[in-house]
C-alpha cells in the first residue's frame, strides 16, 4: 500500500487513508454458506486453516508456514479500490475458507481455498458459485480465469462443476514450495455463465 506517502495533513492517518479507499464488500448467502469480508478477529483462524501444508501447497501466494503477519498483510491490502475482492467463507458463523477474485487485464482471476475439514462436502462449489455470480452479475466482469495444480483433482473439479473450461498447461510459482509447478488454467466466460444459469431456471420452472 502506498497510503503514508498520501498522508497530507497530521490529522489524515494511514487509518482514515484505509476507510477512504475501503470498498463495500456485499454478503452473499448460499444454501449452508455464508459470505463476506474478513476482518481482524479472523486472523487466528485464517492461519491456523490456511497453515496448514496441503492448502497452502495447492494455491499460488499462500506461504509455508503462514504467520498472522502474513494474514495481517493479507487483509490490510485486499477489498480496496482497484484491489482484490477476497470473501471469508462462513459456515454456521466459523470461518472456513476463503475466495478472491483479483483484477488483470485478461480477466479476473478467481481463487478459493477450504480449511482440510471441511473438505468434500461441497463446500467449495457452493461458495465459488456465489463469487462468479458477484463477479458476472455485479462486478461486471467478462472474463473469469482460474487455475489448479495438475496434481489437485479436487480443485480442477471445482472449476469444471462451475462451467470452467480447460485452457491449457503452463508453469506458476508456488510460494509455499519455493518452487514453480504446472497449473491447469480455466477460463469462464460471460456468455457461458449466462446460458448454464438459464438453462438451470429453465429445469426449475419445469
Ligand atoms: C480444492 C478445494 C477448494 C476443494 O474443496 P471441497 O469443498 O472439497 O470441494 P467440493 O466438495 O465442492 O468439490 C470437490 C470435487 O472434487 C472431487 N474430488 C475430490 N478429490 C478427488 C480426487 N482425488 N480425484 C478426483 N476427484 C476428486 C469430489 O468428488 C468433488 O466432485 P463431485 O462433487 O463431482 O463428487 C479444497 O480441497 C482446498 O481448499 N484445497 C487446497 C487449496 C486449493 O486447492 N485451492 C484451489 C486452487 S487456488
Amino acid at each position: 500500500m502506498t497510503l503514508a506517502t498520501e498522508v497530507p495533513s497530521p490529522v489524515f492517518t494511514p487509518v482514515l487513508a484505509r476507510e477512504a479507499t475501503a470498498r463495500r464488500i456485499p454478503v452473499l448467502k448460499t444454501e449452508r454458506l455464508v459470505l463476506h469480508a474478513s476482518c481482524q478477529r479472523d486472523v487466528p483462524v485464517i492461519v491456523q486453516l490456511a497453515g496448514d501444508r496441503r492448502v497452502a501447497e495447492n494455491t499460488a501466494r499462500i506461504p509455508h508456514p503462514y504467520t498472522a503477519a502474513d494474514t495481517e498483510g493479507l487483509l490490510a491490502s485486499i477489498n480496496q479500490k482497484g484491489s482484490e475482492t477476497v470473501f471469508a467463507i462462513e459456515l454456521d458463523g466459523a470461518l472456513i475458507g476463503m475466495s478472491g477474485l483479483d483484477p488483470r487485464t485478461d480477466g479476473a482471476e478467481l481463487g478459493y481455498w477450504l480449511g482440510v475439514p471441511f473438505w468434500g462436502r461441497g463446500y467449495a462449489t457452493e461458495a465459488v458459485r456465489a463469487v462468479i455470480d458477484y463477479a458476472f452479475g455485479d462486478l461486471g466482469h467478462e472474463v473469469l480465469q482460474s487455475g489448479a495444480r495438475v496434481s489437485n483433482p479436487a480443485s480442477r473439479r471445482v472449476l469444471e462443476k462451475c462451467g470452467f473450461q480447460w485452457t491449457g498447461v503452463r508453469l506458476c510459482r508456488i510460494r509455499a514450495i519455493n518452487s514453480a509447478a504446472p497449473i491447469d488454467r480455466f477460463r469462464l466466460d460471460r456468455r457461458l455463465w449466462a446460458s448454464l444459469k438459464a438453462w438451470a431456471q429453465a429445469r426449475q420452472v419445469a
